[in-house]
């Protein structure tokens, strides 16, 4: 069999590009080794910037996002016992985010890709990709009757996350990798209570960070930060609202709604780029390729503005017969990929309680967070990147 762009992983970077080259007339097949039912039920995080919620709409993506999710028109860093609230509209000329769980955009981009006659592969096993210096790189795989398939194709896309085939496929001389791991982690929650509050609260206190996020009028969402080697059984439902009572406490006596707790996990922290994003005919995109900790809530925007860059790219190939933004597609992300790297990492650096650190560093942190909430220009600078930097071209 032959397509022209074989994609491997069916997460947003996979399904979103998928269904950008459909648009454009170009042929994909998507290899995903988990089921449907699991991509659909995997918990993430849940911040779209601008730019990737028109990114969506413009693809008729849209619809469900509209209805269910929650646009966000701020966010406030707590500390010293008081909210300091950001207004992004205010800050941004006019732009905000949108509250919408990668899960969901994951449901929607499955059943549009579905319905626009897309080739999805599920529960395949034993995905290989090679010949991709070669016109005609290969992914050969076997499928989820147990069948060994191969496919031929023009170009290679691998939207397979950090755990996939591949980046590994790339001969170690052939790339730089650029990591820093940090020396902690966040407890993320999931409860059945009404929001604490209408917008999200990044919280530093003298024991942490904490977050107060959303999922839907009945379920919450919301971390602590831990340690990295913690394991979620060791924390009861008491330890985790007793922490966040204490982290999140303000002087005029604010408080979590609370309620049954029904998920918990431990989030690891790290930065990490590869570079180059390409190698002969595979295009690395999304977290195949970079990944950010959550503090900035990048990841699913960066896998976003990754696949628009490809998809532009491939399209000027196969409708102009010209390479240049391909040849220029690795360049042309990690651009963005650096400054969504830089914003992920100050975010990181200025919020959490570094094991370690002394006084001196938690005032200098405290003092950031004043001048970033009491400059307007710190304030922009903060809001601009929230709501996601333009898109480079
Ligand atoms: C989430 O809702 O899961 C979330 C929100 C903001 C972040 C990270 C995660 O920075």
């Amino acid at each position: 069999m032959r397509t022209q762009v074989g994609i491997v992983g069916a997460g947003p970077a996979g399904l979103l590009l998928s269904q950008l080259l459909h648009r454009r007339g170009i042929a994909s097949v998507v290899l995903e080794n988990r089921s449907r039912a699991e991509i659909e039920g995997t918990i993430k995080a849940g911040v779209l910037e601008q730019g990737t919620v028109d990114l969506l709409a413009a693809i008729g993506a849209g619809e469900r996002m509209r209805r269910e999710g929650f646009l966000h028109r701020g966010i406030s860093l707590r500390f010293g016992g008081e909210d300091r609230r950001l207004d992004f509209p205010d800050l941004t000329g006019g732009k905000a985010i949108m509250v919408y769980a990668q899960h969901e955009v994951i449901k929607d981009l499955v059943q549009l890709r579905l319905a626009t006659g897309g080739d999805l592969r599920f529960e395949v096993k034993d995905v290989s990709i090679y010949d991709l210096d070669t016109a005609a790189p290969k992914m050969r795989f076997r499928s989820r009757e147990g069948e060994l398939q191969e496919i031929a194709c023009d170009f290679i896309a691998g939207c397979d996350g950090t755990q996939g085939v591949c980046r590994p496929s790339i001969p170690a001389r052939a790339l730089t990798v650029y990591e820093r791991i940090y020396p902690f982690a966040w407890l993320g929650i999931l409860c059945r209570a009404p929001p604490s509050s209408e917008e999200l609260i990044y919280a530093l206190h003298e024991r942490g960070f904490a977050l107060v996020s959303t999922r839907s009028p009945e379920v919450q969402r919301m971390y602590i930060q831990c340690d990295p080697d913690e394991r979620p059984e060791n924390w009861s439902e008491e330890r985790i609202w007793a922490e966040f009572r204490a982290r999140l406490a303000t002087r005029d006596g604010w408080a979590p709604k609370e309620g049954p707790i029904f998920h918990k996990v431990v989030v690891g922290m790290r930065s990490l780029v590869v570079s180059p994003m390409r190698h002969g005919r595979l295009f690395l995109a999304g977290d195949s390729a970079h990944v950010v900790p959550p503090t900035g809530a990048k990841g699913l925007n960066l896998a976003a503005a990754d696949v628009r860059v490809l998809a532009n790219a491939l399209d000027e190939f196969y409708a102009a017969g010209r390479s240049e933004l391909l040849e220029r597609y690795s360049e042309t992300a990690l651009r963005r990929v650096w400054k969504a790297q830089r914003f992920s990492w100050w975010m990181t650096s200025m919020l959490h309680r570094f094991p370690g650190g002394d006084q001196f560093q938690y005032r200098v942190q405290l003092a950031e967070l004043d001048y970033v909430t009491s400059s307007r220009a710190a304030a922009a600078a903060l809001a601009e990147n929230y709501v996601g930097l333009p898109f480079d071209e």
